[in-house]
């Protein structure tokens, strides 16, 4: 059974510490950080760069975990929440941001970024190994672009595979399951109320948690941890 490490903070700059303390330890070397979009990691991103401004930065290479297929400067743009929250404060190198070009058609930016991916994360046995997977969780499981009606997605061999948002239709391209499942981190990230019972559903295995994609995601040789807010553990 994977161990999933379970982590309780007041609040989520406390959470975002918490990540810094983890990206220190990482980066005395270069490594791979796969960012994620949505409230909580904004938030994440906010507190990082004004708190923790003199981590080594340029020794991360930052990735993304899905994207909206729009432009990089679209308000529903992840880079460009990165961007904005992050990297206009603690000014990475161009070379450090491997984004997805949501700007392009899936069928050509797909295997673009896969290439991205091979030519610049460690690999194992040919396969891509990120050291930090950074994800958020939907209040319908969803991870990354990983919808509870597109599981395929959870067991795809393709690096990449487009998604799209069930409310929305909004085209997304996306990590898929096994490449998800390689990292040498897997740190999910919830915080707020709303979360209280997709994560006790998700943490405690409850009836019905097996179709739902976050709680799919064990990883094959690294760490779990899931590191919650008060609010949002509160059911657990
Ligand atoms: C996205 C994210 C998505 C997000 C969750 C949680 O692009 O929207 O990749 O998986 O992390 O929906 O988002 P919130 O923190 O906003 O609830």
């Amino acid at each position: 059974m994977i161990q999933k490490k379970i982590e309780i903070y007041p609040d989520v700059s406390a959470i975002g510490d918490r990540l810094a303390e983890f990206l220190y330890k990482s980066t005395e070397q270069r490594i791979s950080f796969v960012l994620s979009g949505g409230d909580t990691p904004r938030k994440i991103f906010n507190h990082l760069g004004k708190n923790h401004a003199s981590l080594p930065w340029h020794n991360i290479d930052f990735f993304w975990g899905d994207e909206r297929c729009v432009p990089p400067d679209h308000p529903e743009s992840n880079y460009l929440m990165a961007k904005m929250h992050l990297f206009d404060t603690i000014l990475p190198g161009s070379s450090n941001i491997h984004r997805i070009h949501g700007e392009d058609k899936p069928e050509t930016e797909i295997p673009r970024y896969r290439k991205e991916i091979f030519e610049f994360v460690q690999l194992e046995n040919q396969k891509p190994v990120f050291d930090v997977m950074m994800l958020g969780v939907g209040e319908d499981g969803h991870t990354a672009s990983i919808f509870p009606d597109q599981l395929h997605l959870l067991y795809s061999e393709n690096i990449c595979e487009l998604a799209i948002h069930p409310q929305t239709g909004r085209k997304r391209i996306t990590l898929t399951g096994p490449v998800i499942k390689m990292a040498k981190n897997i740190l999910f990230i919830a915080t707020g109320k709303n979360k209280s019972d997709i994560i006790s559903r998700i943490i405690l295995n409850k009836e019905g948690s097996e179709n739902l994609p976050a709680c799919l995601i064990s990883p094959e040789n690294g760490q779990l941890f899931w590191l919650l807010d008060r609010e949002a553990s509160s059911d657990l």
